[in-house]
């Protein structure tokens, strides 16, 4: 399977092609199993590798029954920390923000449960699967620790990645003092696993010194260029190829070591090797949102306004390395408070080390913050909403800078009103349905920052008139293959059917990375920006072309439309791509564009999507047992390229907060620090009949800062402001404040 895509587009319209609600474009591809994925791929001679991965969480590997695994007829190689050769670089070492320590069988320590201990290697999955569980190990066992009251406290020098752990802006103990009301309330989200559809998979291959790999990857160019650096070898000798991912969520944007050991076999033994985790091992090694108990300490005037708001997180990170989920900064763009104050702790423990998950950060942190607003509203005896329209700040609390555009208090009300907010009672236990269920409403406001990365594209306009875009760009299933097309279509003058795109190659222009929101604005732009150079050539060879009806008008003076530059003032007068080309006797024409944002409004501007969550349960009264049965969101994420697509993100987001509020956790068993519920049986995640009636609601917002197309993102805004509603709905129908997350009926009834 190639990765171009051919497009034919039944929705489309006259005119521009972003706005337009167009269905994916790899939606047939997927459903009739035709899209190639990393572990789809079967190159000749390939050989299958299983991990052994380990069943304590810490100490060391005693034995290995290497001579059984290899006795199996099917296995062809053993890998332990005894024969693996070494990497160019240490995965020990850290070379940017964005390189996680890795296990790479560099030694026998054990430092969390189902680390890789030993690879198999064999002529079928099945032979390297038998061989896997010969090796039979032995440990020296430590004692693991996994909870947060046994592990080691520190205080991390950086949250994220590479964000300030604390921030204090004006008087907090003085805020705290004089306040009317005040809260103090405390939270815990337990540790959670990207479980993407498609687990992590490799196929790797070596031609001499020339690596190809097939692997679902958030971030093409720049991690081949880290696959390079562990294989010593130069970028371009590395091709990558991602054109289709089953879900990423963060966790395929970093380097991990199955796959370096997958390439490592395949040099070893000089044939292609295949490296599919099973979907117990993507529990530990590939990354998980850490656990985090917060603190949010708030006090409130007499008219139930902030005077201090404080907000406290210790996050849990593995005993090796450092990521840490920057709850407590949810708190520092929203409310407006005079005194703010944000610190971050950390606990190391025998556990894999976290990483970035959808809304890292702002998922655990608004989770806790939406409650406790609601906590500051019921204080100050204000309706929920009521509380946040007195609170929410007009800039940004704490660069203190304007908003590039807010049209939060928009979400607000158009949420409210098709929720049917008017009319709620504050106190809880107030509502019932016909059944007796008790019924509860609950709210909470969403917020994600709007961020930028760094992209190039390619634009070719070809001698037919149609046109090749090319940008590295990922689709995770978030919909980039459509998108990013019609945002090169309107670039170009030309219908989206007329667009050929390649994406998911590491030979492209860098895409940057598919992360952070950022995504469709950045390579979006890009090939905007691509697409604008190439049609400025060609206007270039028209209007210096003497026998062309544009001769003469100048660059300003042509506008391009449906695959015709025409002559601004003079609508008669105008020429097709393929006439001009055609005359220049060119059979393609190349334009190049770059996205990045603007400096100067990054500096002057703070830029966020804003929205509001509005969330219905009905809570059985005797069991406990919670049914969302409505949820209402109402985003404002700028200019929307595909509301179709939008939506399906944003309903995506919104089911993750379901799931964060009443299904999602990874338990550790305290003895021997293993993942007991390992699997997607006993890791609660929402299925159909846990979703209730939805809606996304997308608000009309022209930010004309975040950059010239006025796109943000709504990758992970979903989530925010939809665990609160819930959790605050639940408070609202039984009058129960749960303090951990996912909330269990144990904790409803008392
Ligand atoms: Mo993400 S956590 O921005 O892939």
């Amino acid at each position: 399977m190639p990765e171009t895509i051919p497009f034919s587009a039944p929705h489309v319209r006259m005119g521009s092609s972003s706005g337009q609600p167009l269905s994916r474009r790899d939606g047939v591809l997927k459903v009739t199993g035709a899209a190639t994925f990393a572990a789809d791929n079967h190159p000749e001679n390939l050989l299958h590798a299983v991990v052994a991965v380990s069943t304590i969480a810490r100490g060391r590997v005693a034995s290995l029954d290497v001579a059984a695994a290899k006795a199996h007829p099917g296995v062809v190689e053993v890998i332990t920390p005894a024969n693996c050769p070494p990497l160019a670089l240490d995965p020990e070492d850290k070379h940017s923000l964005f390189d996680f320590r890795f296990d790479a069988l560099q030694n026998d320590r054990v430092r969390y449960a189902k680390q890789p201990i030993a690879l198999v290697v064999a002529g079928t999955l099945e032979a390297a699967a038998e061989g896997a569980r010969l090796l039979a190990p032995t440990y020296e066992a430590e004692t693991a620790h996994v909870g947060f009251d046994d592990g080691e406290p520190y205080d991390p020098p950086a949250v994220g990645i590479g964000s300030p752990p604390n921030f204090d802006k004006g008087d907090i103990a003085a805020g705290h003092a004089a306040a009317a009301h005040r809260i103090d309330t405390d939270f815990e989200t337990p540790p959670q696993y990207h479980n993407a559809m498609e687990p992590h998979a490799i196929v790797a291959e070596w031609n001499g010194d020339r690596l190809t790999i097939d692997t679902p990857n958030q971030a093409i160019v720049m991690s081949r260029a880290a696959f390079a650096g562990y294989f010593g070898i130069p970028v371009e000798n590395v091709l990558l190829r991602s054109p289709f991912l089953g879900g990423g969520f963060g966790s395929k944007a970093i380097m991990n070591g199955h796959y370096i050991l997958a390439i490592l076999a395949a040099r070893m033994l000089g044939r292609p090797v295949k490296l599919a985790l099973p979907r117990d091992q993507m529990f530990g090694p590939v990354g998980h949102r850490g656990a985090t108990r917060q603190q949010l300490r708030l006090g409130m005037d007499a008219q139930g306004r902030l005077a201090a708001l404080e907000h406290r997180t210790v996050a849990m990170t593995s005993s090796f390395d450092d990521f840490i989920e920057p709850a407590s900064n949810a708190s520092l763009n929203l409310y407006a408070s005079p005194a703010i104050s944000t610190r971050h702790s950390a606990v190391r423990v025998d556990i894999g080390t976290p990483g970035p998950m959808r809304a890292p950060g702002e998922a655990t942190g608004s989770a806790a913050l939406e409650c406790a607003i609601d906590e500051a509203a019921l204080a100050c005896g204000l309706d929920p909403l009521e509380f946040r329209l007195r609170n929410y700040a007009e800039t940004d609390p704490a660069s203190g800078k304007p908003f590039s555009a807010k049209s939060l208090r928009e979400c607000y009300a158009r949420g409210a009103e098709k929720f049917g907010w008017a009319g709620r009672p504050i106190e809880p236990r107030r509502m019932r349905d016909k059944g007796g269920n008790l019924v509860g409403w609950g709210m909470g406001t969403a917020l994600f920052h709007a961020p930028m990365f760094q992209a190039e594209a390619r634009a070719t306009l070809r001698a037919d008139g149609t046109a090749l875009v090319e940008t590295a760009g990922a689709d995770m299933g978030q919909g980039a293959w459509t998108a990013l097309a019609q945002i090169a279509a309107d670039g170009l003058g030309l219908t989206i059917d007329q667009i050929e795109f390649r994406s998911g190659n590491s030979e492209l222009p860098d895409g940057g990375v598919a992360g952070g929101s950022g995504h469709t604005a950045t390579a979006g732009t890009a090939l905007h920006n691509a697409g604008t150079d190439a049609i400025a050539k060609l206007a270039e060879l028209a209007v210096n072309a003497p026998d062309s009806p544009l001769f003469g008008a100048g660059n300003a003076g042509v506008e391009a439309r449906g695959g015709r530059l025409h002559h601004r003032a003079d609508e008669t007068r105008s020429e097709s791509y393929a006439d001009i080309l055609a005359r220049a006797g060119l059979k393609t024409l190349e334009g190049m564009g770059a996205g990045g944002r603007d400096s100067a409004d990054a500096e002057a501007r703070a830029m966020f999507s804003h929205g509001a969550v509005f969330a219905e349960v009905k809570v059985d009264a005797d069991l406990g047992q919670v049914k969302v049965t409505r949820l209402v969101g109402a985003f404002a994420a700028g200019r929307i390229i595909n509301p179709k697509l939008a939506k399906s993100q944003l309903y995506g987001g919104m089911i993750w907060g379901l799931s964060f509020a009443l299904h999602e956790e990874a338990v550790h068993d305290r003895r021997s620090g293993r993942p007991m519920n390992a699997d997607l049986a006993s890791y609660h995640i929402p299925v159909h009949a846990d979703i209730p009636d939805m809606q996304a609601l997308l608000i009309d917002e022209d930010d004309p800062y975040v950059n010239p197309l006025g796109i943000k993102g709504v990758g992970e805004i979903g989530i925010t402001g939809t665990v609160g509603a819930i959790a605050n709905a639940i408070w609202h129908a039984t009058g129960v404040r749960a303090r951990r997350f996912p909330i269990r009926i144990e904790d409803i009834v008392c």
